[in-house]
């Protein structure tokens, strides 16, 4: 039961960096939101067998396109790398951990 009531788990730093990855326009892509994923930038099902409570982002771009993805999950522009990777505040932060 205690289970059912715990608060989602933290986002961890999957990378410091973006992934550029090619977007194929219809296609419906699951952004990883929880970093736990080993298929970054993009979900491999870790939200859920660690029990994270956090769930991937889905979207869909109207045109074929390349973008830069954010691994670091702190952009304000998610799925997108918004740059809050350069921050102090991630490039303190250990890969793996919350930020
Ligand atoms: S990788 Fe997260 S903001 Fe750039």
């Amino acid at each position: 039961t205690q289970w059912f009531s715990k608060a989602p788990a933290k986002a961890v730093v999957a990378q410091k960096t973006p992934i550029k990855v090619e977007l194929v326009a219809g296609t419906t892509y699951k952004w990883c939101v929880c970093g736990r994923s080993k298929k970054q930038p993009f979900c491999d099902g870790s939200h859920f067998f660690q029990r994270t409570g956090l769930a991937p982002l889905k979207f869909k771009v109207q045109e074929t396109r390349t973008a830069s993805l954010c691994t670091c999950k702190a952009t304000q522009r998610p799925p997108y790398c918004d740059g809050t990777h350069k921050s102090e505040r991630v490039q303190k932060a250990e890969v793996g951990s919350p930020l």
